[in-house]
C-alpha cells in the first residue's frame, strides 16, 4: 500500500492512492469516520489545504458538515440552508460543478465561512456527490491547492471520480447512523418516562447510569461496542417502576415490609415490558432490568440468583444503579458523598457484588468521581 505522505503525489502515486481510497472507503461503516476519512484523502491525493463534505438533509432543509480537514479546522460544524446563496447550495441544486480560480473575485462566492474559519480562500472547486440514482445527496468542496495554482480539468475529474466512490457508501452510512439515532433517542426517551416520577434531574441520572456502566464495562477489558450496548441498555433498567403506584415510588420515608414487597416487582415488571425482544440492545435491557437486584451472594431479588448465575452485565448495572442512588438525593435519602458511596460499593464485594465487577469500578473510579463532581457543579 503507498505511504500517506505530505507531498502532493505524483500522476503514478495517484492512481494506486485511488485504488486504496475506493478500497478504505467500502470498508468503512461508521458516518463520520468515513467522512473523515474520505474528507483526510481527498485533501492528500489533490493536494489542497482545505475539503469539505457537505451533506444533504432535506427535513432540516440545510446542508451539514463535521469533517473539514486541513489546519485548525477539525470538527468544525457548519450549516448552511438548501435555499441559500452560498456556492455548495448552488451546486447541491443544480448538480454542477464550480471551479472558481479567484473565489473573492467571483460575486457567487461568500465569505461567511472564511469569516469564521480565519481562512482565506483563493482557488475554489465543488462538484456534487451523487447516488446511484443520481440524486445529489451532498457536495464536495476543496479549496487552495499546496502549490497555488487553479484548479485544472484533471482536478475536477479527480475529484468527481472520488465523489463517485464515497456517495454510494456515504448515503448508507447516513441512512445507517439514522436507524441507530432514532432506535437510541426512543430508548431515552422510554428510560426518561420510566424515571421521571421519582428522579429530581432525568437526564442526569440516566447518562450518569449508562456512563457508569460503560466504564465499570471498559474496566473489565469488554469490547468497545459490548460497553456502548451496555451504556445504552442500562438505561432502562428500572423500567419497571412504571407499574409501581406513585403511594410506594414516592413515599418520602421508609417503606413498610408490604410496600417494599410491592416495590421489588419492579424487576419482574421490567421483564415483563422487554421479554422477547428482537433487538440485541432490549435483549439485554431485558436481563439488566430483570436482573439489576440480584446479589452476588444469592440473597438478592426477584429469584435469589448466585454469582455467575447472574448475568455479567446485571453484575454490571448493579453496581453502576447503587452507586447512583446513594449519591443522589431521593424522595426517602439525602445524597451521600462520593467517597462514602464508593467506600460502600467495596464493603459489598462478595456480598452484594462481583468482586471482579468491584475491581473494574475502582480501576475506573476518577473517571466516574470526576463525573459526579461536574454534576454538583452543574
Ligand atoms: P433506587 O432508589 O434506584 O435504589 C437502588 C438501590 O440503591 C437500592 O435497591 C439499594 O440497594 C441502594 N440504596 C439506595 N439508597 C440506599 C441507602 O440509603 N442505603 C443503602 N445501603 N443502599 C441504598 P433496593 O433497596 O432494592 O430498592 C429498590 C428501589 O426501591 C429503590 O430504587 C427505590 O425506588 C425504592 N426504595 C427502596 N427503599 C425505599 C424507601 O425507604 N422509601 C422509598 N420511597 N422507596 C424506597
Ligand atoms: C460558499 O459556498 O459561498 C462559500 C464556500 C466556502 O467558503 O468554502
Ligand atoms: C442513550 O443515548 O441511550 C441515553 C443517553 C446516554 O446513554 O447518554
Ligand atoms: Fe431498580
Ligand atoms: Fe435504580
Amino acid at each position: 500500500m503507498p505511504k500517506i505522505e505530505t507531498q502532493t503525489p505524483t500522476d503514478k502515486d495517484k492512481l494506486d492512492l485511488l485504488v486504496e481510497f475506493g478500497w478504505r472507503v467500502s470498508h468503512e461503516t461508521n458516518l463520520d469516520a468515513l467522512l473523515e476519512l474520505t474528507a483526510k484523502q481527498i485533501t492528500h491525493i489533490l493536494g489542497v489545504k482545505r475539503c469539505f463534505i457537505f451533506i444533504k438533509d432535506e427535513n432540516a432543509g440545510e446542508l451539514w458538515s463535521k469533517t473539514a480537514s486541513g489546519k485548525g479546522l477539525k470538527y468544525t460544524e457548519i450549516h448552511l440552508p438548501l435555499l441559500g446563496p452560498s456556492i455548495i447550495a448552488r451546486v447541491c441544486k443544480d448538480g454542477h460543478t464550480i471551479n472558481l480560480p479567484d473565489a473573492y473575485a467571483d460575486e457567487r462566492f461568500s465569505k461567511d465561512i472564511d469569516l469564521v474559519t480565519g481562512f482565506k480562500t483563493n482557488s475554489l472547486l465543488a462538484v456534487p456527490l451523487k447516488n446511484k440514482e443520481n440524486i445529489t445527496i451532498g457536495v464536495l468542496q476543496v479549496s487552495n491547492k499546496t502549490d497555488a495554482t487553479p484548479f485544472s480539468k484533471k482536478d475536477e475529474g479527480l475529484l468527481k471520480l472520488m465523489a463517485n466512490l464515497a456517495a454510494g457508501k456515504i448515503e448508507i452510512a447516513k441512512l445507517y447512523d439514522e436507524v441507530k439515532l432514532s432506535n437510541l433517542e426512543t430508548i431515552y426517551r422510554l428510560a426518561v418516562t420510566a424515571e421521571y416520577r421519582d428522579q429530581e434531574d432525568t437526564r442526569r441520572h440516566i447518562e450518569n447510569i449508562g456512563q457508569v456502566s460503560y466504564l465499570i464495562a471498559k474496566g473489565l477489558k469488554l469490547e468497545e461496542a459490548r460497553a456502548e450496548t451496555i451504556r445504552h441498555a442500562s438505561t432502562l433498567h428500572d423500567i419497571g417502576k412504571i407499574a409501581i403506584p406513585d403511594s410506594i415510588l414516592l413515599k418520602p420515608g421508609k417503606l413498610t415490609a408490604e410496600e417494599f414487597d410491592v416495590m421489588k416487582k419492579h424487576t419482574v415488571y421490567g421483564g415483563k415490558i422487554l421479554e422477547d425482544a428482537k433487538s440485541s440492545l432490549l435483549k439485554l435491557a431485558y436481563r439488566t432490568s430483570l436482573f439489576h437486584h440480584e446479589k452476588f451472594d444469592g440473597t438478592g431479588y426477584p429469584q435469589g440468583l448466585k454469582g455467575e448465575e447472574i448475568p455479567l452485565e446485571a453484575r454490571i448495572v448493579a453496581i453502576a444503579d447503587v452507586f447512583d442512588a446513594l449519591c443522589m438525593k431521593r424522595c426517602y435519602k439525602e445524597p451521600w458523598n462520593i467517597q462514602k458511596a464508593c467506600q460502600f460499593i467495596i464493603s459489598q464485594s462478595g456480598l452484594a457484588f462481583d468482586p471482579r465487577v468491584v475491581q473494574a469500578f475502582k480501576k475506573n473510579f476518577q473517571k466516574i468521581k470526576a463525573l459526579y463532581e461536574t454534576d454538583a457543579k452543574k
